[in-house]
């Protein structure tokens, strides 16, 4: 059995988190402004968050103890580019500094240009229903890719813009808080624009860098007759991205559970399944489906990099057990030929779980609220025993 438990040699592990999550302060982009608008249905504000922004070397510490070879982050547009047209060059270098931090421990700085937050000032005019907004961004990938091209390894254009454009514009529990199928639609226009003008943007800017999206997937299982259902749902929410993959050098697989469909639309949860504090299933058999619908759609032409599974819970060897059955999921997955190059857990630290605030605990680390200071939890360790023997331990 010990062999079959083994990751292919040079699989990449990591562990990932997004700046307005875990830097705190970042009150110049339109989730601040929504975690402060009454009825948007936040539960408590991100305020100081894991206060990254300055213990950034707190981070690159417990990283380095967990022996990863990668960090995924992201950079915050609203503080490079706080004004339209207007540029920080001390934001870019913050950035470069934890870049250069992680690769002198020997940890490759994958960086996400968008996760989730936009600048008020481009939210104001129209956020990403507007069209020219992909321009706007290629040209902030372009800026941010040239000066951190020293530092960075890999990269990720937009995280989850499905998962924006239905939260933000059909279901209206993301900003701008719209609900409109239209809107929606137009949205997942706008971002397979802005995806594709951004990797030929990155690639321009950092040569030799490999690009690619990160797409929030779901275990879609029909039910009595859901088939009809569930392909339409998985149209908007995942095919329109998949298929805007080509050419990619990856793509990111983020998943955490399943949704039942029926021929009306999405089931409640099934009886006997655990639920987490998120409202959802706890369903690590999902890994193992999203990795081969993403290969399935895209033909077996882009290789799969999983860069967010994980899961919120409380309860630290509920997390284990979650990880390992995932885990054991992608060694399925890559037994029948699957390229997948690695596995990048979310998260590395407790954060700001957006609309749920500090309450859904994702982190390998727990984050003191008071002090900030970081504690490995077991989970920590335990990942770190897989991540050094490239294999699943007992
Ligand atoms: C997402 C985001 C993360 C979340 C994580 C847990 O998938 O929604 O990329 O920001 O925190 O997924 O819900």
């Amino acid at each position: 059995m010990a062999s079959t438990r083994a990751f292919p040699d040079g699989f990449l592990w990591g562990t990932a988190t997004a700046a307005h999550q875990i830097e705190g302060g970042c009150w110049n982009n339109d989730w601040w402004r929504w975690e402060h608008t009454p009825g948007s249905g936040c539960v408590e504000p991100s305020g100081d968050a894991c206060d990254s922004w300055n213990r950034w070397r707190d981070d690159v510490e417990v990283l380095a103890e967990l022996g990863v070879g990668t960090y995924r982050f992201s950079i915050e547009w609203s503080r490079i580019e706080p004004e339209d047209g207007e540029h920080s060059r001390a934001a870019l270098d913050h950035y470069l500094r934890l870049g250069e931090a992680l690769l002198e421990r020997g940890i490759e700085p994958t960086i996400t240009f968008h996760h989730f937050t936009t600048p008020r000032w481009l939210a104001d005019q129209g956020g990403w229903v507007e069209p020219r907004t992909a321009d706007r961004f290629a040209a902030f990938c372009e800026r941010a890719a040239a000066h951190l091209a020293p530092v960075m390894r890999r990269a990720c254009t937009i995280n989850e813009p499905n998962i924006v454009a239905t939260m933000g514009y059909l279901l209206g529990v993301f900003p701008p808080g719209e609900r409109d199928r239209d809107l929606r639609r137009r949205a997942n226009e706008v971002f397979v624009d802005a995806h594709r003008k951004a990797v030929d943007a990155i690639r321009a800017a950092a040569p030799g860098v490999p690009v690619g999206l990160t797409l929030s997937m779901d275990d879609y299982q029909a039910v009595d007759g859901g088939e009809a259902k569930r392909d339409q749902i998985r149209r908007s929410m995942e095919d329109v991205f998949l298929e805007a993959t080509e050419g990619d050098d990856f793509v990111g697989v983020q998943t955490y559970s399943r949704s039942r469909i029926g021929p009306e639309g999405r089931l409640d949860n099934e009886e006997g399944v655990p639920v987490l504090p998120m409202g959802y299933e706890y369903w690590p058999q999902a890994l193992g489906a999203t990795i081969r619908r993403a290969w399935e759609v895209t033909g077996g032409s882009v290789p799969i990099l999983v860069t967010e599974n994980g899961i919120g819970t409380d309860d630290d060897a509920q997390r284990v057990a979650y990880l390992r059955s995932a885990l054991e999921g992608v060694l399925d997955c890559l037994a029948d030929g699957i390229d997948v190059r690695g596995y990048v857990c979310w998260s590395l630290l407790d954060n700001f779980e957006w609309a749920f605030g500090y309450g859904p605990r994702f982190g390998l680390v727990e984050v003191d609220r008071t002090t900030f200071a970081r504690t490995p939890k077991p989970s920590a360790r335990w990942f770190s025993q897989v991540v050094r023997a490239n294999a699943l331990v007992d």
